[in-house]
């Protein structure tokens, strides 16, 4: 299902001499979502030889199914991490968005690249959303940002209040990363889409074995003095960053409206979640998006439910909207609630690694790539500490790690408890997890074609389930997703399920 962004595009999957070309470079970045890309840049820019390894095509990633709102108001997360930390981490963090968010929408204009500025506002769609809101208002007035509180916006769904940040910004993440490819490319860097990292070994030089898929899955070694891994979850185990992070994945959904579209960018601060923008395609059509019934992947039960009543909301409150397109995506939200840059090991840094931004990498992926850029050039940001990989704040995310954990051990148990022994045909679009223990089918029917695939996560051991509306096996565990046919999706795995 491809986003209203990425709707349309081709790719050209590297070749094995194009791999076989970039065997030894200094830095090798894995991943062209936003990370990836601008890290590539940076360092392009400074002379340094980069390659970017692409598992899919660009845009496959989050970056491509993003809502692309550019904001320092982000919905209830200053909030959340007021509630774990001081003042000053809260401040530093906006600090980080700030440069990040600067960087971005300075590149965009210095590169013609559309974006438009709109107000944002964290609300209350309810009485009981109105302390969620009112102490995301204290915590961004805390940190220094000039909000306002207000009753009333001219929209016409439920609003009881909320904090409004002016002069904030959205745009179509797709011409960014094509435009950050070109500018990759004129530095000499190059990107390789189709060639998937399996494993890195070393810590410096460090050594990629990349699976190149236009290739019948041959194998080539990239050598570099610095790996880059820009992969959503870092895709190595290595630094424990599958525990410490919870796969969050959620839909979009994009209508044409007659009539005004609502201009501001809006995001609930109350359950269920609400996102809603409006999006200008370069020929002039308009469309509003709106996004919501998120669930921890794998674990979504009955997505399709969650997905209707987000399409009857919108066709409520903007009558005679016309849906165009569906799509998902998903991020991942950290224990402590504040992004994980830098070493995939304390004083490894060979290895770096990005994650973390909670649905919030527009500003918080341009603030990790001038984190790690930094970093390799030997520069350093004041800000930097509150997104360290290894560091004392994370003792505030223990709680919720340790929760996490049990949730996942509860949902390792369960996969494994509860298949039945009876196999069945699945109708079409249905799917079903069989078989004894040590033999788990993953049969599925998807455009009148069965598949059969081992139902058991090659990561470390999860039993998968059905997302019914991407028609995609997800694993409960850390969010690794694959296709009906087992091939790999996105998620820390880096293998695909075996056939059946
Ligand atoms: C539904 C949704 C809406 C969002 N809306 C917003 C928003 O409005 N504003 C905002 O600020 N943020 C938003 N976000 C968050 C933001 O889009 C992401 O944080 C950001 O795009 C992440 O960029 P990235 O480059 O780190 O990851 P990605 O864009 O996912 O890029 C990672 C890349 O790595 C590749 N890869 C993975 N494994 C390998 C491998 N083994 N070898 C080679 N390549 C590999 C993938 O194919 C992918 O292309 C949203 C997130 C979601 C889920
Ligand atoms: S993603 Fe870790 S076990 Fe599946």
């Amino acid at each position: 299902m491809p986003s209203l962004w990425n709707a349309g595009r081709i790719e050209r999957p590297a070749s094995e001499a194009e791999v076989l070309a970039a065997e030894s470079v200094d830095v090798a970045v894995v991943g062209a979502g936003l990370t990836g890309l601008v890290t590539a840049v940076l360092l392009a820019r400074s002379g340094k030889n980069v390659v970017v390894l692409e598992a899919r095509r660009v845009g496959d990633g989050t970056t491509g199914n993003t809502t692309g709102k550019v904001s320092l108001l982000q919905g209830t997360k200053l909030s959340r991490i007021r509630a774990k930390h001081s003042a000053q981490t809260v401040r530093d963090y906006v600090t980080g968005n700030r440069e990040g968010l600067s960087w971005l929408l300075h590149y965009c204009e210095s590169h013609g690249l559309s974006t438009q500025t709109e107000d944002a506002y964290t609300y209350a769609q309810s009485a009981k959303g109105l302390d969620d809101a009112d102490a995301e208002f204290r915590a961004a007035r805390e940190a220094g940002l000039p909000v306002s509180w207000t009753t009333d916006a001219d929209v016409p769904f439920p609003f009881h209040g909320g904090t409004r940040l002016p002069d904030q910004a959205q745009l179509d993440p797709l011409p960014v990363l094509d435009s950050l490819i070109t500018e990759l490319e004129k530095h000499g860097g190059r990107l390789l889409q189709g060639a998937r990292v399996e494993s890195v070994s070393g810590f410096g030089p460090v050594r990629l074995k990349v699976n190149v898929r236009s290739h019948s899955d041959r194998h080539v070694t990239v050598r570099a003095e610095h790996c880059v891994l820009a992969t959503g979850i870092p895709i190595l185990d290595r630094g424990g960053f599958f525990a410490r992070v919870v796969p969050e994945r959620s839909y979009c959904l994009a209508f044409e409206v007659p009539g005004e579209i609502t201009r501001p960018m809006f995001l609930s601060a109350d359950a269920p979640t609400r996102s809603v923008r409006y999006a200008r395609s370069a020929d002039g059509t308009e469309h509003l998006i709106v996004g919501g019934a998120g669930h921890t992947v794998g674990r979504g039960g009955d997505e399709r439910t969650g997905l209707d009543e987000l399409a009857q909301w919108t066709q409520r409150y903007f009558p005679g909207a016309t849906q165009t397109h569906l799509w998902s995506a998903q991020d991942y939200s950290p224990a402590d609630e504040l992004p994980y840059v830098g070493p995939i090991l304390p004083g490894a840094d060979g290895i770096l690694v990005a994650t973390g931004f909670d649905k919030w990498g527009m500003t918080n992926a341009v603030a990790a790539a001038l984190a790690l850029s930094g970093r390799v050039l030997g520069g350093n940001m004041p800000w930097v500490g509150v997104f360290a990989s290894w560091s004392p704040h994370e003792l505030a995310g223990i709680g919720a790690a340790l929760k996490a954990n049990l949730e996942v051990g509860f949902h390792l148990a369960r996969g494994w408890a509860t298949p039945r022994l009876g196999r069945d045909r699945p109708a079409d679009g249905e799917a079903e997890v069989s078989g004894p223990p040590w033999r788990l089918h993953a049969d599925s029917s998807v455009g009148g074609v069965q598949h059969s695939v081992s139902a058991v996560c090659p990561h470390l051991g999860g039993v998968l389930n059905w997302n019914e509306v991407d028609l995609a096996w997800e694993c409960p565990l850390h969010g690794s997703r694959f296709g009906p046919d087992g091939r790999l999706l996105e998620g820390p795995a880096t293998s695909d399920l075996a056939p059946r």
